[in-house]
């Protein structure tokens, strides 16, 4: 990235959590001056120059992009309910980044994609570590046997990362979804062999359809195998499920929120099969929440320079992006090509 060779600034919505801060940070460094970060905290937001903003009130919204007047781009580092705050940036001709991990919602988002274009502006979906740089390898992996039948990828997640509460949250309520596959035995750069257990991450639907493989799916396990083994018997227990559960799914957000045991490295690993043919790549880093705001930082600086064709896209879908993953070796990340077992 480049600074300083256009105008407008960057709003990172949710600005100080574990992933915004990560994105301003790395933004601040390459273009001063030109990140607002923004939160419900007012204060907070203040303090490091930005301003209050709430998902929940778009008309909130609208009338703090009126008056900051020149934002280019938002990056989203929250969920929001649905897909309207998407549209009121799209429809602006703000460029959007967004690393929500949710499938219904990106679909929504994904809808816009004439909205957008219509207005030139450009949706970035499926940005960070899964979704984001899992459908990079998977899609690498799927080049590698001329167009895969099956996709097989694995999430490792280290226990002792102080995970942001929103992507606690999100870990939390994927536990309480009916499960479709059954766990795998898979070996991961840097911690062996791990048997890892479906889990409703987002891309493992968005592949089916951008890369048109008709089977995919995304498993997760954590470095600690006894761990791992207690959080998948839990969800086998069915405790979880219904809306009568919600009060037991925060305590577990709390709990997860707070407790910190283990390390805070992580691992991705996506397998192609085609007939006989097999192809796995890898890629190995520290604190995913870090690494997920410097995914969306890349792609925030690029959008600003104009570079993305106008429409909604998911990270795959842009070929100017298939090299994220090596932007980052400096920052600790590393792809391994044919990792055994
Ligand atoms: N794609 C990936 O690989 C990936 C990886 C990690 C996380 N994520 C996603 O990234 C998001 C953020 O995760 P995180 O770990 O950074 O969580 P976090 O540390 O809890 O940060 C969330 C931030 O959003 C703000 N916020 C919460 N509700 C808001 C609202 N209604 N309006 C405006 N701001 C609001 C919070 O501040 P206030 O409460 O003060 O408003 C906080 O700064 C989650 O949705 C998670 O699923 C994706």
């Amino acid at each position: 990235m480049t600074t300083g060779d256009t105008s407008g600034r960057i709003l990172v919505i949710g600005g100080y959590g574990a992933v915004g801060s990560a994105v301003g940070s790395r933004l601040e460094e390459r273009l001063p001056g030109r990140v607002i970060p923004a939160g419900r905290n007012e204060v907070r937001a203040r303090r490091l120059g930005g301003v209050r903003v709430d998902v929940s009130d778009l008309d909130g919204l609208r009338r703090t992009l009126d008056k900051l007047g020149d934002v280019r781009v938002v990056v989203l580092c929250v969920e929001p309910e649905d897909a309207l705050l998407a549209r009121v940036c799209l429809e602006r001709g703000i460029h959007l980044v967004d690393v929500n991990a949710t499938r219904d919602l990106l679909d929504a988002v994904a809808d816009l994609d004439g909205v957008a274009a219509a207005a030139g502006a450009t949706g970035v979906l499926s940005v960070g570590v899964a979704p984001g740089l899992t459908n990079l390898l998977a899609h690498r992996a799927h080049e590698a046997v001329g167009g895969a039948q099956r996709l097989d990828v694995t999430v490792l997640l280290g226990s002792g990362e102080r995970h942001g509460t929103d992507a606690v949250r999100w870990t939390v309520e994927g536990l309480t979804e009916p499960v479709t596959a059954a766990p795998r035995s898979v070996f991961l750069p840097g911690h062996g062999t791990h048997l890892a257990y479906p889990f409703p991450f987002s891309d493992q639907h968005t592949l089916r359809r951008t890369l048109g493989v008709p089977e995919a799916t995304t498993r997760l396990c954590l470095d600690s195998r006894p761990l791992t083994a207690a959080l998948f018997a839990l969800r086998g227990t069915g405790l979880l499920r219904g809306e009568h559960r919600a009060p037991l799914r925060r305590t577990l957000t709390g709990a997860f929120s707070r407790v910190h045991v283990g390390a805070d490295a992580f691992a991705l690993r996506a397998d192609a099969w085609r007939d006989d043919d097999h192809a796995a790549f890898a890629l190995t880093g520290r604190e995913q929440s870090r690494v997920t705001g410097l995914v969306a930082a890349e792609i925030a600086g690029e959008l600003l320079r104009g570079q993305l064709p106008p429409g909604v896209h998911h990270i795959e879908q842009l070929p100017d992006l298939a090299d994220v993953p090596e932007r980052l070796a400096a920052d600790g990340v590393r792809v391994l090509r044919r990792v055994g077992g």
